[in-house]
């Protein structure tokens, strides 16, 4: 039986953090054998926030860098920019047809974007990107998408516009499911929900061993532990969260060594930095070889391109006969 087919997809803003390691490239790695996988780069999707586009194909190598040393097989997988396969647009307009305002304006999601953003006159294509990212899914005709929790109402407005097509014009389509990500999210340096690149909370993947401890000396630990003496709490350190994850080994001594007051928050942090420069050691190596070899970097691009655009242009061959738009 033929491999089923994931669609990945991330806006490119640039270096990516170790959040997004742990919350969506580490699952993307280890699906790349049991699934057929395609790794879109959202670069129309970066323009519902950010008109500026002067560094967004900086930013998207950069992403595709830290991609390609996280472990992402460009041969199996291929990796491409949105704007380069135009059947995206061509699928979205279609798309915009078969889904009600009223139904777009219910998108949890986008309600709190707007209430986070402060935006009170919303841009017709920010409404409408769960659109386009449904033209993203279905241009490949994913069967699941790794996504966080916050996509999931995306996947969700996916399947029915999928259901409508099917409706309306006959099967085309598969309705795609949510692949939840294993682990949550990690926390901000500075004790936020998440690590993220507007709160300036992050570490990144490319960051050095000294920049990472440099990082972690000043991330929120227990507030009610003064004194190296006093007991502490790991369930309020976002330290310790992160010592669950690339320290799993001493999880439960630092516990209890932190509840007894018998471990510091400067011991714990620099024990901390240190296993996290460590686990990334392999990826800044790689991620140094393909900042001096650019140009592998945009054949792997452009062979994606070439790869998602045959993908894509079958797609709408069936799409426009299935209309009598052929
Ligand atoms: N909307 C996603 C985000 O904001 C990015 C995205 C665009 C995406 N197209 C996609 C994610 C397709 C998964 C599948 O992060």
């Amino acid at each position: 039986m033929a491999k089923k087919r994931i669609l990945s997809g991330m806006r490119p803003t640039g270096k990516l953090h170790i959040g997004h390691y742990v919350g969506a490239l580490e699952n993307w790695v280890s699906l790349q054998n049991e699934y057929d996988n395609y790794h879109l780069i959202a670069d129309y999707h970066v323009l519902t926030t950010n008109l500026n586009t002067e560094l967004i194909y900086e930013n998207s190598i950069e992403m595709v860098i830290d991609w390609l040393s996280a472990g992402i097989d460009p041969v199996k997988s291929p990796i491409f920019r949105q704007s380069q396969i135009k059947e995206h647009t061509e699928l979205a307009l279609i798309f915009g047809m078969l889904i009600t305002k009223a139904r777009l304006e219910r998108n949890p999601t986008l309600k709190e974007q707007i209430r986070d953003l402060n935006i009170d006159n919303i841009a017709f294509g920010y409404l409408g990107y769960p659109v386009l990212q449904a033209a993203d899914i279905l241009l490949y005709k994913g069967d699941a998408v790794p996504v966080g929790e916050d996509q999931v109402p995306h996947v969700e407005i996916t399947r029915e516009i999928a259901r409508k097509f099917n409706n309306q014009w006959g099967i085309v389509f598969p309705e795609p499911e949510p692949k939840l990500t294993k682990f949550a999210r990690l926390p901000g340096l500075d004790g936020e929900a998440k690590m993220s690149k507007s709160l300036n909370n992050t570490i990144l993947l490319s960051d050095s061993p000294e920049e990472i401890s440099k990082k972690l000396r000043k991330a929120v630990t227990d507030p009610q532990r003064i004194r190296r003496n006093d007991p502490g709490n790991p369930d309020v350190c976002v330290v310790f969260d992160y010592q669950k994850k690339f320290n799993p080994t001493e999880i439960s001594e630092i516990d209890s060594a932190c509840r007894k007051g018998e471990i510091g928050c400067v011991d714990c942090k620099n024990k901390c930095a240190i296993k996290i420069a460590d686990f990334f050691a392999p990826m800044r190596e790689k991620r140094a070889y393909f900042t001096e070899n650019m140009s592998e970097v945009k054949d792997i691009l452009a062979d994606g391109e070439k790869r998602a655009k045959a993908t894509a242009e079958e797609t709408m061959k069936s799409v426009r006969e299935k209309m009598k738009m052929g």
